[in-house]
């Protein structure tokens, strides 16, 4: 008879995760850091720094040390509270790995072959890309699945690979007839900024990977780095628009415009209403400020924090020892 296990999935648990692959961006910020400060309330948090999945490309092992204290400080920094949430590194958890192996034997070749994130970062090398970065998804659906987590904030460039976490589960649950031993985690993908693209190029994310550091505004950007890449931001000769089809075809303009709009948490509409008709010369003025409100506090408060590693380093043992407590038992089930 299929064994039910709803009694043992939690009502409200969020785990999420950042690559510690570089600067964190704006992007990492408004898509998914922001809400998980806002979620902090009223979900049992779990937040990860990612470091197994950054090795599935080449790492520098000092550079990643040292990443991974940089994430560690800016989760800080946002407001990201450690007595309530977990946060540690990933590879401090060894049953994330140990889950990742089973969903390997889960997971279906055709499955990974469709996801996008594996096509761009393997690109036309796809023979030399490592296995790991081909099963990071599995991974990602084992980081999720051993807390049983319910929610799952992430940008919209996670979709897929929370589509497929959510197949993992429920081919693992049919394959050894149990019912809810995993659950079927829920995207939350939020508002204005679920996809910030690049300052360079309105069809491309604005990314970490970007070679081009005027691609995107980093958390520890100060005045005049910020002002400098929004003054060179990509845009075209026409002022603003006051009405949201006038963004259309704009993609720089559209771009710049949902950026203002949740850095001041709002809608584009409402945006507009403020700052349609300016010219860009005016609007990036405005928007130099307001970045400048906003991500300032963050990034002075990620130096400060950064002097001291060793509460860095304690933050991280204190997560993965709490963040174990909550999966081995999972896993022993
Ligand atoms: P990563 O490190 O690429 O990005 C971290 C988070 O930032 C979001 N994000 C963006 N949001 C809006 N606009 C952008 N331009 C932008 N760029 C990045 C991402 O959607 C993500 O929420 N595979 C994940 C890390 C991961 C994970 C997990 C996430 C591993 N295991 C389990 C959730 C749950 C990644 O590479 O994110």
């Amino acid at each position: 008879m299929t064994k039910d296990y709803s009694d043992k999935l939690p009502t409200n648990r969020i785990f999420s995760g950042v690559q510690p692959t570089g600067n964190l961006h704006l992007g990492n910020y408004l898509g998914a850091i922001r809400n998980w400060v806002r979620m902090q309330q009223d979900y049992e948090c779990v937040f990860c720094v990612v470091d197994m999945h950054a090795i599935t490309t080449w790492q520098d092992p000092s550079a990643l040390r040292k990443s991974i204290r940089e994430v560690t400080a800016s989760f800080i920094a946002s407001g990201i509270d450690v007595k309530k949430s977990a946060l540690f590194n990933q590879s401090r958890n060894p049953n994330h790995a140990e889950l990742a192996w089973v969903f390997n034997c889960v997971a279906r070749m055709g499955w990974l072959n469709r996801m996008t994130q594996f096509k761009e970062k393997a690109g036309k090398n796809r023979e030399n890309a490592s296995t790991g970065l081909f099963s990071y998804p599995n991974l990602m659906a084992a980081d999720i699945l051993a807390y049983k987590a319910t929610h799952v904030p992430v940008g919209e460039d996670q979709k897929q690979h929370l589509e497929l976490t959510r197949d993992i589960a429920n081919k693992f649950n049919n394959d050894w007839d149990v019912s809810n031993f995993f659950p079927e985690p829920e995207p939350v993908i939020l508002g204005q900024a679920a996809r910030v693209m690049s300052l360079r190029d309105g069809s491309k994310k604005m990314s970490k990977s970007d070679q081009s550091d005027y691609s995107r505004i980093n958390l520890t950007d100060d005045r005049d780095a910020i002002a400098l890449k929004l003054r060179k931001a990509k845009t075209d000769p026409e002022p603003l628009p006051t009405e949201m089809d006038g963004l259309e075809d704009r993609a720089e303009a559209r771009n710049l415009v949902g950026i203002y709009a949740a850095l001041q948490d709002m809608t584009s509409e409402q945006a507009l209403a403020e700052v349609g008709g300016k010219s860009f010369k005016d609007f990036k003025e405005i928007l130099t400020e307001l970045a400048v409100e906003v991500l300032g506090p963050i990034g002075e408060e990620m130096q400060r924090l950064l002097n001291d590693e060793a509460y860095i380093d304690s933050v991280l043992k204190d997560g993965a020892e709490r963040a174990q407590a909550i999966t081995q038992p999972i896993i022993d089930d």
